[in-house]
């Protein structure tokens, strides 16, 4: 089976959120199942200096009125294909915001239905790609196609201007197809248009059936949803393995747990932390508000007067960052703050920090707290989505069954997360206690082996 995967962005080639993992993680998920995955992303600068001197294999003299080219290469060992595109991709800034992204993802999803006649399935990701299963449908395409949602709050809602642009049919200005409130919906185009639904946790599939979680596209969800599938995302083991990452001091395995405090040491350094035992929070996020961060600003004194310390990683919002600055001035020694983004010493504070704090107000799948239950970083997580799936709460029954991973608060609120904070520090005054939440994380599975395996069953099921 050949599988076209299209995304805004691939780890290692290119990376801002949990969606490039996830990306960069697929093809070796479902090599095992018999899927052969090519996956297709953007020219961004970064990525044509990655594949310098790949081949040619087709050429676009128009496409969204750009010149374009598609390059084979290779992401590891696995068929990559280039929108290069420099009209549209080469662009300094961020990879989004720009004035017209949507014809930049337009144009990507265009190539990507074009070059579908190739493959079995195209599965478009996020609202980048999602106009691709759009095209698909439009232009009389035979390959079958999945939009995977991997964070609903970003739609790409354009006004109804772009729609003669699209090179679409009439046909396709409607309530099934790419008309939303009037305007253009990418996501919503690719909802409507795709043979299958995924999203990346099955809590969240429930979650955006509602209003508070579906951001408008509630109902066309719950009007598909025997075509809704909700499938965990799982972790690289040949990116995340606390006994072969390069970026640890010291590696370590869950039976030589001691081995982290070098690394803690290392984190307490590189973060102007005074040196000690007691427990290390971090954060490693985008500082937003989906991330429940300016509720986490209101907690850190509380944290503090528990006897707690936290070294966070982070950008986004700049009042969020101004705010843990500022703590970070009034708790000199107590609270370490890095802005900006760093792959490396996202490894380091996973392999050293005693426990990870992930307060979202929604969250898809997350990843983070799957990397921290892989590195004895006991996440500490919001009730919601797939934080809810996938950290068991050390409750009584939890623990006298053993199966403890770490600690769920409901609400997002001072109150509830200052709880949480408060059962951490409590446990973690405990070592043998603690060492056995660790323990059970580090020992439950979150490789992609079953949800490469339910992707690959859900393919076979709509290609059948
Ligand atoms: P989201 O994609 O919503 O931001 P996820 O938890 O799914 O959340 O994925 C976030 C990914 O980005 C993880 O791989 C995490 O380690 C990484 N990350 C987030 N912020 C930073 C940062 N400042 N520096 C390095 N890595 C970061
Ligand atoms: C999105 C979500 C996050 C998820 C990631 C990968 O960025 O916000 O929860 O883990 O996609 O699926």
């Amino acid at each position: 089976m050949k599988v076209l995967s299209v995304a805004s962005e691939a780890f290692p080639l290119v990376k801002t959120g949990g969606l490039a993992d996830v990306v960069g993680a697929l093809p070796a998920a479902l090599a095992p199942h018999g899927v052969q995955t090519t996956t297709l992303i953007p020219g961004y600068p970064v990525v044509g200096k990655a594949v310098k001197g790949a081949k040619v294999v087709r050429r676009w003299p128009d496409l969204m009125d750009s010149e374009a080219r598609l390059l084979s290469a290779r992401i590891g060992e696995h068929p990559l294909l280039v929108l290069d595109a420099p009209a549209l991709f080469a662009r300094t800034g961020g990879l989004y915001g720009h004035a017209d992204d949507w014809r930049r993802f337009a144009a990507l999803a265009k190539a990507a239905a074009d070059v579908a006649e190739d493959f079995d399935l195209l599965h478009a990701h996020d609202w980048q790609a999602a106009l691709a299963p759009a095209y698909l449908r439009y232009g009389g395409g035979t390959a079958r196609s999945v939009t995977t949602v991997h964070n609903i709050a970003f739609q790409g809602q354009f006004g109804a201007d772009i729609f003669p642009e699209l090179g679409l049919p009439d046909a396709a200005w409607g309530i099934d197809g790419v008309e939303y409130y009037g305007g253009v919906g990418f996501l919503k185009a690719g909802l409507e248009s795709a043979d299958a639904i995924t999203t990346v946790s099955p809590t969240y599939a429930a979650e955006i059936r509602e209003n508070r979680f579906g951001m408008g596209l509630e109902g066309l969800i719950e009007a598909r949803v025997s075509r809704v599938h909700g499938i965990v995302n799982g972790i690289d083991p040949a990116v995340w393995n606390p006994e072969t990452d390069a970026a640890l001091p010291q590696r370590y395995t869950a039976r030589a747990l001691g081995r982290r405090r070098a690394n803690k040491r290392a984190v307490e350094k590189m973060f102007g932390l005074e040196a000690g035992d007691g427990p290390l929070f971090t954060v490693i996020s985008r500082l937003t508000w989906q991330k429940g961060m300016d509720v986490l600003v209101h907690c850190l004194d509380e944290l503090v007067a528990r006897g707690g310390r936290l070294a966070l990683l982070g950008s986004g919002d700049a009042p969020l960052e101004q705010a843990f600055l500022t703590a970070s001035q009034r708790h000199a020694g107590r609270i370490g703050v890095r802005i900006g983004y760093d792959e490396p010493l996202s490894h380091l504070l996973q392999g050293g920090a005693d426990a990870i704090l992930i307060p979202s107000r929604f969250e898809p799948c997350g990843l983070t707290q799957l990397y921290g239950l892989a590195y004895g970083c006991v996440p500490v997580v919001a009730r919601t989505g797939g934080l809810a799936d996938t950290v068991i709460d050390a409750n009584e029954a939890a623990l006298a069954a053993g199966v403890a991973t770490g600690f769920q608060h409901g609400e997002v609120s001072y109150h509830s997360l200052s709880h949480a904070i408060a059962r951490t520090v409590r446990a973690y005054s405990r070592p043998d206690l603690w060492c056995t939440i660790q323990r059970n994380g580090m020992r439950a599975d979150f490789s992609w082996n079953e949800s490469g395996r339910r992707y690959a069953d859900l393919y076979k099921s709509l290609i059948a």
